[in-house]
């Protein structure tokens, strides 16, 4: 249960508009739902924008109904679809997606999803004084400013599942396994993982990590006589093929593992009856910030209090991964 906003109403809103940006995650449509029935009960009209930044630079935005969103509170994916629009990246195209919303009467916009799709929405509140809220969604919970993401408990119950599979196998053929996980800039989903999955190691961006270490611990286990099967979940990384890199220089020195990429099963899927609470309590309070005067704000989670943080302190950071859990996978594995 989150405490949600106080609600101060003090803009008047006619219509907004709601937008899923950047890598798909599950909650997203719950989101959407909170934010077009929160509209709607406080009678304010709402448009619902196609693929992200991309439909809105055309247009592509259909008036919604409570109808719209039933039945979705369920379902994986977003019923608006997603996009990574590079061309949002220009000024000259952000200011034309300004007319846009200007032109069909638009007073705010709502936009859910990750780093990049929060930096636009920042641009677009500084350059063109849209008042502009967004929400966090995305699978990787790196996002500062927020202790919660849209996706990220799915996104770890799905991995998980394949993960214990595999440990079967693993443990009925004395195998080690490299399982990758998403994360491209941050460990939060392969920490998570670990910790949850006993893995034997985790491997994350976050922290350096030397084959010789995972070498001399996976020869300490051997001693130690806990088996030779093993997880060691990895963080996919910057560039792809890390995982695959990693098996050959372990094989290198002496230790053979399998690779298992899990990929995108990890953005699928119904989302946990965790997202989709959260997904609604921060649709809810972003319609509340707006009606309250804000802009150029996430909504997102503290101490399980939903607060509003200024965009310009959320976008562009890291989110610090607590070093403390990566050691908490270690010492409970021994
Ligand atoms: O941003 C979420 C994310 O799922 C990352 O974990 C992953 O690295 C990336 O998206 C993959 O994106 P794409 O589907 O565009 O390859």
């Amino acid at each position: 249960m989150y405490k949600l906003p106080l609600l101060n109403p003090i803009r008047q809103l006619n219509a907004i508009a709601v937008l899923t940006s950047g890598g798909d995650s599950p909650g997203m449509n719950p989101a959407i739902r909170a934010v077009v029935r929160t509209a709607l009960h406080a009678g304010i009209r709402v448009y619902g924008i196609q693929r992200g930044y991309s439909g809105l630079i055309i247009g592509d935005m259909e008036e919604m109904k409570s109808s719209d969103v039933s039945n979705i509170v369920q379902r994986g994916g977003t019923l608006l679809k997603s996009d990574r629009c590079k061309a949002f990246r220009e000024p000259l195209v952000r200011k034309q997606a300004a007319a846009i919303l200007q032109e069909k009467g638009i007073d705010a916009l709502v936009v859910i999803g990750g780093d990049g799709s929060l930096t636009g929405a920042h641009l677009l509140a500084t350059e063109h004084n849209i008042p502009v809220i967004g929400l966090p969604g995305t699978i990787d919970n790196d996002i500062y400013g927020t202790d919660d993401t849209i996706g990220f408990d799915t996104a770890v119950a799905t991995a998980l599942e394949a993960i214990d599979r595999i440990r079967d196998t693993a443990l009925s053929h004395d195998s080690l396994f490299l399982v990758e996980v998403m994360g491209r800039n941050s460990g939060f989903i392969a920490t998570q993982v670990g910790l949850a999955c006993g893995a034997e190691m985790i491997v994350v961006p976050d922290f350096d990590t030397q084959v010789e270490n995972i070498c001399f611990q996976l020869a300490a286990d051997h001693a130690a006589g806990r088996g030779s099967s093993g997880i060691i979940v990895v963080a996919e990384g910057q560039q792809a093929g890390l995982t695959y890199k990693l098996a050959r220089q372990l094989e290198s020195h002496g230790q053979k593992a399998k690779v298992c990429i899990l990929g995108h099963i990890q953005r699928g899927g119904s989302p946990s009856g965790h997202d989709r609470v959260l997904a609604s309590c921060l649709g809810t309070a972003a319609v509340s910030a707006l009606r309250n005067g804000e802009t150029d704000r996430m909504v997102g989670v503290s101490n399980g209090e939903m607060v509003t943080v200024p965009l310009e302190h959320v976008v562009n950071r890291n989110k610090p991964l607590n070093p403390q859990m990566v050691e908490l996978v270690n010492i409970l594995h021994r």
